[in-house]
């Protein structure tokens, strides 16, 4: 009897050493510490066995059950603190891996743009002033020296709007071009001084809206930037300084620039401003259509009945105004051929900017 304990005990030790998982420690526990089990048959019978070896046996058989006891008890520990090892290992959570990058946006290609010839007149000592988007007939045509059905107009088919009243010859409008903020602007700065009011000094930029045939080149929508300087003594040739500084400022210091008589109801004499190719350096090629030139811009000085509207006197006052494309300059310096890629919104596109 004491042999087969002593064999139990050994068996049992050394069969636990092999068992790897919780599962296998339960049918273990099961084999050998369980109701049917061999120890377990001892200690039934305990009972037959004759008087005098029966605390012999008795105590060792309790050894034995104390021995396997302790020992599931460790294995069982040794294989829980494995098993947490090998979730810590499979499931490892890399706090130092770098988290997901958030998509940022930038500015607008035409913002771009927009900015650097704000820098560039900054540097000169223009303001920007922010005129509406909606503006009346009066403001967008009228005081710019537009009368009522001049065939002018026609170059500038607008978006009207319709207010619920009958408002005659003065509808409002989505403005066609930023030149009515001249008149908003002369205004705002005459009143601080009617009998003299200050020198002006103004970059109007915004968007501007006209019923285009949709095209490469024309949009419905677009943005623009005004020019606007006016004081006494101002002649066109501070015009042509201010443009030909501008012009190599943006496009680098070699580049020449070119005058060409044109009309704008509100300028007189009246430009349209070319520079020469910066791609070619004006010997010719594709994107100034083999001219050697690229169309920048219209201007020309104040119109003596612009500034009158404006509240300058004419007699004491002159000026010059500009006005210029963003998106038609964003053009030509990426070599962009279709302006309906601006305001198309396509990911695609703004993202190469
Ligand atoms: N407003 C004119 C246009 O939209 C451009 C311009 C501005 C011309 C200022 C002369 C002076 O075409």
């Amino acid at each position: 009897m004491l042999d087969q304990l002593q064999q139990i005990e050994q068996i049992g030790l050394t069969s636990l050493e092999q068992v790897s998982d919780e599962e296998h420690l339960e049918s273990w526990r099961v084999s050998y510490l369980g109701r049917s089990s061999p120890l377990m048959q001892v200690f039934d019978k305990l009972g037959q066995l004759p008087k005098e070896e029966r605390p012999l046996i008795g105590r060792r058989a309790n050894e034995v059950k104390r021995a396997l006891e302790t020992a599931l008890a460790e294995q069982s520990a040794v294989l829980q603190h494995l098993s947490l090892e090998r979730t810590l290992q499979s499931q490892r959570l890399d706090v130092t891996l770098p988290g997901r990058r958030m998509a940022r946006g930038r500015l607008h290609p035409a913002m771009q743009t927009l900015r650097q010839i704000y820098r560039i007149f900054g540097d000169m000592g223009f303001q920007i002033y922010r005129s509406r988007e909606v503006e009346t007939d009066e403001f967008n045509f009228q005081l710019l020296n537009f009368p009522p059905n001049h065939p002018a107009r026609e170059m500038q088919d607008s978006y009207y709007i319709d207010t619920g009243t009958e408002r005659g010859d003065n509808p409002v409008l989505l403005r066609t071009h930023t030149s009515p903020g001249q008149i908003r602007a002369m205004r705002e700065l005459a009143a601080l001084n009617p009998d003299n009011p200050p020198a002006v000094r103004l970059i109007l930029p915004g968007m501007c809206y006209r019923y285009e045939q949709i095209s490469a080149r024309y949009e419905i929508q677009f943005t623009q930037v005004e020019g606007l300087a006016i004081g006494e003594h101002i002649t066109f040739g501070d015009l042509k300084g201010t443009i030909n500084d501008f012009g190599r400022r943006l496009f680098g210091q070699g580049v020449r620039t070119r005058f060409r008589a044109s009309h704008f109801p509100f300028t007189e004499p009246s430009a349209e401003v070319d520079f020469e190719c910066f791609l070619c350096n004006g010997a010719g090629c594709p994107v100034c259509k083999y001219t050697g030139w690229l169309e920048i811009m219209g201007c020309g000085m104040v119109h003596p009945v612009v500034l009158q509207n404006g509240g300058y006197d004419p007699a004491r006052y002159t000026g010059f105004a500009f006005g210029m494309g963003p998106e038609r300059l964003t053009m030509l310096r990426h070599r962009i051929e279709d302006i309906r890629y601006f305001w198309a919104n396509d990911l695609r596109f703004l993202e190469q900017f």
